[in-house]
């Protein structure tokens, strides 16, 4: 099978194409922008493999994203390209509005044109919005995203599953919970909360830090896309988490335990704007329709990933350098102490 993946330079879309070299025979494209995001360290492991290609391009470039298919001819897509974190997205929306949805847009309809066989958009959980408990969300639940991401993510996925019902072009939707794992960027709540306590410094908690987030380890998330794209139903969604729900201040202590680093280090600041309390979802119908399951226990998931970036802090530095300190500076800097 030859597959195109979108975003293989980030965090996921990595994982996904190193599982891919390593464990089946697909050739493997890997159309990346490489934005501040995309980091082609990521695929050092893979990049001598006769099975993959590295193609620099934008999704929002029609031109490109056409070349690139009629040369690769996959027979599979799956789309990870995205702005992905909330923070920017509500400091600066743009960018986010502009790949994830103008981007998917350009991608589907040149996929569709040349009749692309399968086509896997990644999403998450996020579109749903904030649950009150006991509600988990089932692929049928009601989209009601809050922040500039998530609402462009839910934009995308509904702009996707219309290619399915009007033209019958074969997506399959994917919703996944919070990532963690290794070469995670460091701007999410695990991997920054991991450097600064290695550097002994202040771990910034949005609010009262009781948010709570279901924790789904990165090589489980591929897994699962994997069975959607292998095993699942086309025009369908299919919900991938980690069944490990936990308030944000509990992960950051967790943390703090394995880094072995006091709890003093842990500052209040100042709460997101339109900060989603609570996600929560089912994964009955991957679970029921692939046979896939979650393997990675969040305690050995985390004692993992903090054993990663300890033994790779050249890539932490390299990575936090240059606008990583401008984009810190403007999301925290000013961020007034709340408790
Ligand atoms: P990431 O930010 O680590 O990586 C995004 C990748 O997309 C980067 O390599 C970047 O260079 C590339 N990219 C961005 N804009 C592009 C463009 N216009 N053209 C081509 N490439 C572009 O993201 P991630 O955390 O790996 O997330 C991947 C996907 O999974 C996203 O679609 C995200 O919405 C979804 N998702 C993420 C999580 C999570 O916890 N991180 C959870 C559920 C779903
Ligand atoms: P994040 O990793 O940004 O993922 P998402 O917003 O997509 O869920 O944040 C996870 C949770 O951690 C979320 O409730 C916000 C919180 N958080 C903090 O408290 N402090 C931080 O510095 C960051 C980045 C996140």
């Amino acid at each position: 099978m030859n597959i195109l993946v979108t975003g293989g330079a980030g965090f996921i879309g990595s994982a996904f194409v190193r599982m891919a070299i390593a464990e089946t025979e697909w050739r493997v494209a890997n159309f990346d922008k490489l934005t501040y995001a995309g980091n082609l360290e990521n695929l050092a492991s893979v990049d001598a493999s006769p099975r993959y290609r590295f193609l620099r391009a934008d999704i929002c470039d029609e031109a490109a994203v056409s070349a690139a298919l009629a040369e690769e001819k996959p027979d599979a897509i799956v789309h990870f390209a995205a702005e992905s974190h909330v923070d920017r997205s509500i400091l600066s929306p743009e960018p986010v509005i502009q790949t994830n949805l103008r981007g998917t847009f350009t991608l589907l309809e040149a996929a569709r044109r040349c009749g692309v066989a399968r086509f896997v958009h990644v999403s998450t959980d996020e579109v749903y919005g904030s649950l009150e408990p006991p509600l988990e969300a089932g692929e049928d639940f009601p989209l009601n995203p809050s922040s500039p991401y998530s609402a462009s993510k839910a934009g995308s996925d509904l702009l996707a599953r219309s290619y399915f019902v009007t033209y019958r072009f074969p997506v399959i939707i994917t919703r996944a919970s919070n990532n963690y794992g290794p070469y995670q960027f460091p701007e999410k709540l695990i991997p920054l909360m991991i450097a600064n306590a290695l550097e002994d410094r202040p771990l910034p908690v949005y609010g009262d830090g009781m948010q709570i987030r279901d924790w789904l380890y990165v090589d489980d998330h591929c897994r699962g896309i994997r069975a959607a794209l292998e095993n699942g139903r086309e025009g369908e969604i299919y919900n991938i988490g980690g069944n490990r729900s936990l308030p944000n201040l509990d992960v950051v202590r967790q943390l703090l335990a394995t880094v072995g680093k006091p709890e003093s280090l842990i500052q209040y600041v100042a709460d997101r704007p339109g900060h989603d309390r609570r996600y929560a979802l089912s994964s009955a119908k991957l679970m029921r329709e692939t046979g896939w399951r979650p393997r990675m226990d969040f305690e050995a998931g985390l004692a993992r990933t903090v054993e990663w970036y300890c033994a790779n802090a050249a890539w932490v530095a390299r990575v936090r350098s240059g606008a990583y300190r401008a984009y810190y500076e403007q999301n925290y800097d000013r961020r007034p102490v709340a408790l």
